[in-house]
């Protein structure tokens, strides 16, 4: 599922993502699969929270997103986006070391049954979880949120479908919020 994020989406879901987290403040954030941690609005996620620390982590140093990041952020890249190279599948940190894991376009390339399960073992008891997905089959994304609600009191779920179709395929996008029980 490695299609470009339209813009439009982009722009609908950080106003929202920015909003969501301007009112609350975090220990430590995990930003997993962070990609260049560019907004493509000329911004970056780490700028959307409030916290002490933020580790952001990514398996790979140069993506295949990376060409297409740098034009949706008007040339701009970042130097040194990812603090640790490491798999979502097998996290390189301490059980219950963070308070908010935020997965943004990343989750659907994970393999979701381990990655959930190093999610849940590193985050706090009433830790939190945020991801998106963009254009998930209808399949996944009820397999997914079925998964998440199993493990997490889920305070948000946001769909938002575009109406114009990219590549012949309808816009929708996914977001998940929720509170590990
Ligand atoms: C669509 S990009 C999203 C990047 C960024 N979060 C954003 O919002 O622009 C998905 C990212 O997930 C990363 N990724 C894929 N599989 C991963 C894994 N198993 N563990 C950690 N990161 C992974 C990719 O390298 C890529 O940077």
């Amino acid at each position: 599922m490695n299609h470009p994020i339209p813009t439009r989406m982009r722009t609908v879901f950080n106003s929202f993502t920015r909003e969501l987290f301007h009112y609350e403040r975090f220990r430590r954030v995990l930003n997993l699969g962070c990609g260049h941690d560019i907004d493509r609005e000329g911004g970056c996620y780490s700028d959307y929270f409030i916290a002490d620390e933020i580790f952001r982590v990514d398996i790979n140093s140069t993506t295949e997103y990376a060409e297409q990041e740098c034009v949706f952020s008007g040339g701009r890249k970042m130097a040194n986006p990812v603090d640790v190279f490491a798999s979502a599948n097998e996290l390189p940190f301490a059980d219950a070391s963070f308070d908010l894991v935020f997965c943004n376009w990343a989750f659907h390339d994970f393999d979701r049954e381990k990655a959930i399960k190093e999610i849940l073992r590193v985050l706090t008891y009433g830790g939190k979880f945020f991801c998106t997905f963009c254009r998930p089959p209808e399949s996944f994304m009820m397999d997914t949120y079925n998964l998440l609600k199993e493990h997490f009191q889920l305070s948000l779920v946001f769909r938002l479908v575009l109406l114009e179709r990219l590549d012949g395929r309808d816009g929708s996008a996914v977001a998940f919020y929720g509170t590990r029980r």
